[in-house]
């Protein structure tokens, strides 16, 4: 067995209950929404209800993962996330009783930013290296919000990936060779006294940009393939018109031009989903990954270009190589049904969801009944978070 046959064997989102469509936001901001639809490539964004967050969307995810395939080979659980509820506990535990996580399971949890869950596919395919019998299941659940009022308000959302990496992928392989870059930089970043980041945009772009390249640049060093090689790309997408400048310039730097077709054709459907839900941090990269599979029928055999970038910053670039049959795992329809269930919110309700906040202090404090999902926050009691399934 080699790192080769190692892979993505099933992948699965999730997002929330209610969504705030961007004409509504641009109304209230006295905003051209043309800014929003062309500028940022946004026309909705997810919002979480008052019982929902990153454990309840991270279970929702992965439920239909451990349905199908059951949990005996399961060895490992690495959830990553820059919404974290608890400074010591993985979130990851919680879930133990929401999924009936075998106890013979390692669970952490990850963090770097929007790019950790692609670490957690690295040293997921290391540990299936080492015994390819094991499953891991690496989940990518986050939340983006910001202050109101910000440039960088049109740009929330939330959502869950659930990927399980197994030997002789159903889905797709990744190949070994990969091409990184980190550096100490302060784009995006949020102290643990906040509750929403500190963020310079215009850095965090140029940042973005510039990482892109190092890390593809280190990926051709290591004998990667050449751009042409690739039939389309998924890029991390904070709003999706950052992966056309992020493409455009990837191919720039390379001395390549590139017609609105192509790039249209390699990107496009990798942005179907983002599009409508907003960022979601660590899930966002594989939410266009899901797009891409669940849009496209002519990706056997493909290699597609991955671009995780996590701001503060570390990026990566891989390949992911498209299986045959790979459409018959696919879970399209149910994607389809949980971005068109979320139910709309007017303006002043999407106000009082981002100003509601759970209580800091030792009381009982119940949760407002919203969301329709499967999992929900009911209380959280003595600091204690209480989960119950429907
Ligand atoms: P801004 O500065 O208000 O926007 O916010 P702008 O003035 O740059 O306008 C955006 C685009 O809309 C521009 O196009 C305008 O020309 C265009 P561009 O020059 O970029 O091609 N525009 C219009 N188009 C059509 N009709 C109109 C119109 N008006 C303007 N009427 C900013 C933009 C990104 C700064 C803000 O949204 C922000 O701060 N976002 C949060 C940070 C972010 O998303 N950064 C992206 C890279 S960092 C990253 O991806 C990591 C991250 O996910 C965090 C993590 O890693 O954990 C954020």
């Amino acid at each position: 067995m080699t790192n080769q046959h190692i892979g993505i064997g099933d992948l699965s989102i999730a997002t929330t209950h209610y969504m705030i469509e961007h004409s509504t936001l641009a109304g209230h901001q006295g905003v051209d929404v043309g800014k929003y639809h062309h500028g940022l490539g946004q026309e909705a964004m997810s919002v979480p209800a008052s019982d929902e967050d990153i454990v309840t969307l991270a279970a929702t995810a992965a439920a239909p993962l451990l349905e199908r395939h059951g949990t005996s080979t399961l060895r490992t659980v690495l959830l990553a996330t820059e919404t974290g509820v608890d400074q010591s506990k993985a979130a990851g535990l919680y879930l133990h009783p929401l999924l009936g996580l075998p106890h013979t399971t390692r669970i952490v949890e990850l963090k770097q930013a929007c790019y950790a869950a692609t670490a957690g596919l690295q040293f997921a395919a290391g540990l299936i290296a080492r015994d390819p019998t094991q499953q891991v299941l690496v989940i990518a659940t986050d939340i983006a919000r910001y202050d109101l009022g910000t440039p960088a308000e049109a740009t929330q959302g939330a959502a869950a990936a659930a990927i399980l990496v197994t030997a002789d992928p159903g889905i797709a392989v990744l190949e070994p060779v990969t091409g990184v870059h980190s550096s100490h930089v302060m784009d995006f970043w949020r102290p643990n006294h906040r509750t929403t980041p500190v963020v310079d945009g215009k850095l965090s772009v140029t940042s973005y940009l510039d990482a892109a390249e190092r890390a593809y640049a280190d990926y051709l060093r290591r004998g990667g393939r050449d751009l042409d090689e690739f039939t389309a790309f998924c890029y991390h997408q904070p709003f999706t018109e950052m992966a056309y400048k992020a493409h455009r310039h990837l191919l720039g730097a390379h001395g390549r031009t590139t017609s609105q077709q192509e790039t249209d054709s390699a990107l496009t459907t990798s942005t179907h989903y983002n599009r409508t839900i907003g960022n979601s941090y660590t899930a966002s990269l594989y939410l266009a990954l899901a797009s891409l599979l669940d849009h496209r029928c002519d990706l056997a055999d493909q290699h597609v270009g991955m671009l995780s970038y996590g701001s503060g910053c570390v990026a990566e670039f891989f390949c992911a190589t498209v299986v045959p049959g790979y459409r018959d795992l696919l879970r399209a329809d149910a994607h389809d049904r949980a971005i068109t269930a979320r139910k709309p919110l007017s303006y002043e309700e999407y106000r009082a969801l981002h100003e509601f906040h759970i209580p800091t202090d030792a009381g009982q404090h119940t949760m407002p009944e919203q969301t329709s999902g499967p999992f929900r926050l009911a209380a959280v009691d003595g600091h204690e978070r209480i989960y119950e399934t429907r």
